[in-house]
């Protein structure tokens, strides 16, 4: 090139360089690495290089950028709008013409690594870059004089055209070669996954794929159905774990696989056939056939892992806690019985230990701490709470054994989080008399409408339990050793003493609901489990706070984060800064799907995270017995000591204390 060369500056990449004059945009993107898409290779039918001029003097960049430095507008263009439209001042980059310095600005759009925001504002934007990418071209015909296969003209027209190299094409997929380049009439778009394989091959132009990602649950199996190339959530849909139907919780699950044999495999059919029918929901929702579904990823707790991948999650059961494997998986959806295209591959994301899975991988990828200076913890809360402590210079893992009690389980009233559950209680600190809301109505049960709602009230659910315990224990019912006080019978005869013991009636109409000591026990000893474990972590980190925390997980999204640290579930920390995740794992799930490079990242984190076992921690003990009382029996908290007049303590923790507590078994359990 020389200096009388048109001068090309592309924003908002700010890439610049002289072409020679006729030289199509595309081709000097393509000269000057400019992340400008193209499907269709330059022939003017996919529209995904469109550009726009910009008009004017460019003093930073020296150059005048008039109307005529662009050629005219081409026949390939006006054919282009006549069929698809073409917005004012856009210009097809493959068709315009470079004749003078010009200033091209490349829209969001046409980028291949186009960035999605997040609605988060806190959660860092992602680049939209799927591991699969679309190529159009055109193959040349069998000739009588060469016998090259119809396969083999194919890899070699994606040579010529994309100068790709050393593709294979996938067994399935090479049958469906020949028919479609016929249809086709010698032109097909292929999908190309991770730069290596062909998994899909369809006549004529294409542009469009989609991907699922799963978060499969112990309770439910949540997906969410993508374009793979706009990064658009076009359907998302829940359906419950059948596996229930063996188990509630997963130790009786791996139970059932144990005392029964080929019980995993039973497990296994079941959750690949809901998977199915979600994929199958998931189509009919977005409105698009399931077999243009090339890409699934997947995550879970480890046993939800195992099953669905077919291992046996018996060793799970028991310590060492040994997973078959903590790499992330990649295999065709074929293997897994998932109809969708029949090239389509999945990819699921790495298990970090055998306590903490691949969806506490997913959630950090998504809250990703490891990009921040600040320390920050992650919580995903379920019947094992899944902890994550750290920043961009460490990280830690570990699961605390909280067991059952936050989802309503060993609790007297206790339900799932369903229409009419209990899942928020306020307590009148000089009457005692409690108010609440039930979920399916938005009204407190001290409005005169409550009752027209007609909600049959089935229980309290996590929340709700939470509630009622920390405002028992801000109006003076519950000591911070957690005994509900039998004097408070005195105040309001909602209290029952019942010799040693007392209750707390919530609601006395059927069903009457109590909360009983029992309950509080077991509300003390999961919520001790989960500050205990926090703060080992705390103590490796060598920090006595941190500086963010999020919740993740159904019960994470759900609890009331003030309420959450005046029981102590949490260390102090600026209550502004506690907040919920929603379901983290599933949003990593979605970025692996999306994101090549989300992909090399997870994988990278597991391998940095250092996974610490609470079980074989003496001080998980000691932090597990100051963390019984209300908030915690030496931990301060200034922080929430700015927003609740928290009660004084009752006593303080001695050893005798200590050694009469007892902790929970460590039981293998995941989220949901
Ligand atoms: Fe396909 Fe321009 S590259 S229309």
């Amino acid at each position: 090139m020389t200096a009388e060369d048109p001068l090309v500056v592309f924003t908002p990449s700010g890439r610049r360089g002289r072409m020679a004059a006729g030289s199509t945009v595309l081709e000097a993107a393509r000269t000057l690495a400019v992340d400008l898409d193209s499907v269709c290779g330059g022939r003017g039918i996919c529209g995904r290089c469109q550009v726009t001029q910009s008009i004017g003097e460019f003093a930073k960049h020296g150059i005048s950028s008039t109307p005529d430095h662009l050629g005219a507008w081409t026949e390939t263009e006006e054919t282009y709008r006549g069929k698809r439209g073409l917005g004012d001042g856009r210009r097809l980059g493959c068709a315009a013409a470079v004749l003078g310095d010009v200033v091209i600005d490349v829209p969001a759009e046409s980028q291949v690594h186009r960035q999605v925001v997040r609605k988060r504002a806190e959660v860092h934007a992602i680049d939209v870059d799927p591991v699969v990418r679309l190529y159009y071209v055109e193959v040349a015909e069998p000739d009588m004089h060469d016998p090259t296969g119809d396969a083999q003209r194919l890899l070699a027209a994606l040579h010529d055209q994309w100068e790709l190299t050393g593709l294979t094409i996938d067994s399935t997929v090479l049958r469906e070669v020949q028919p479609a380049l016929r249809r086709g009439q010698w032109t097909v778009t292929v999908a190309v996954h991770d730069g290596a394989t062909i998994t899909a091959v369809w006549p004529g132009f294409r542009d469009t794929a989609f991907g699922i990602a799963v978060d499969i649950g112990s309770t439910t199996i949540a997906g969410h159905l993508c374009d793979l190339f706009t990064g658009e959530v076009r359907a998302s849909a829940g359906v419950m774990n059948p596996q229930i139907r063996f188990g509630e919780d997963l130790m009786s699950r791996v139970s059932y696989v144990m005392m029964n044999p080929g019980g995993d495999a039973e497990l296994t059919a079941a959750v690949r056939d809901a998977l199915d029918g979600l994929i199958g929901e998931l189509a009919a929702e977005a409105g698009i056939d399931r077999r243009d579904v090339l890409e699934l990823t997947f995550v879970g707790n480890p046993i939800m892992h195992h099953l669905f991948l077919g291992l046996d999650p018996t060793e799970l059961g028991g310590a060492p806690f040994a997973l078959a494997t903590d790499a992330a998986v990649r295999l065709p959806a074929r293997e897994l019985g998932l109809a969708c295209h029949p090239g389509a591959r999945v990819y699921v994301l790495p298990c970090i230990a055998g306590h903490v899975g691949a969806d506490t991988a997913g959630a950090m990828l998504s809250e990703a701490p490891h990009r921040s200076a600040e320390t920050q913890l992650l919580v995903d809360v379920g019947t094992n709470a899944e902890i994550v402590l750290g920043n961009r210079d460490r990280l830690l893992a570990a699961s605390s054994p909280t067991g059952p009690a936050f989802e309503g389980a060993q609790i007297s009233s206790g339900t799932r989080a369903a229409v009419g559950a209990i899942e928020r209680v306020r307590i009148d600190a000089d009457t005692l008399e409690p108010r609440y809301q039930v979920i399916g109505s938005d009204l407190w049960s001290d409005d005169p409408e409550f009752a027209a709602e007609k909600i049959d009230i089935i229980g309290v659910c996590g929340s709700g339990i939470i509630e009622v315990i920390a405002e028992l224990f801000l109006a003076g019912v519950i000591r911070s050793d957690g005994t509900i006080d039998p004097a408070a019978a005195d105040r309001n005869p909602r209290v029952i003493a019942d010799g040693r013991t007392a209750s707390y009636v919530l609601r006395d109409a059927a069903p009457r609901l109590l909360v009983t000591q029992n309950d509080v026990r077991a509300i003390q000893l999961a919520k001790a489990a989960l500050y205990a474990g926090a703060k080992l972590l705390m103590d490796h980190l060598g920090v006595d706070r941190v500086d963010q925390i999020r919740l993740a997980g159904a019960f994470g999204s759900h609890i009331d984060t003030t309420y959450a640290m005046v029981l102590g579930l949490i260390p102090d920390c600026d209550l502004e800064r506690v907040s919920a995740a929603g379901n983290a794992a599933g949003v990593g799930a979605v970025l692996a799907l999306l994101s090549g490079a989300s992909r090399a990242e997870v994988e990278g984190l597991v391998r940095k995270v250092e996974k610490i076992e609470t079980a074989v921690e003496p001080r998980f003990q000691e932090h597990f017995v100051d963390a019984m009382a209300l908030p915690h029996a030496t931990a301060d908290y200034p922080e929430l000591a700015r927003v609740v007049t928290l009660p004084a303590r009752t006593e303080p923790a001695t050893p005798e204390r200590r050694r009469r507590r007892r902790r929970p078994d460590h039981n293998q359990e995941g989220p949901e």
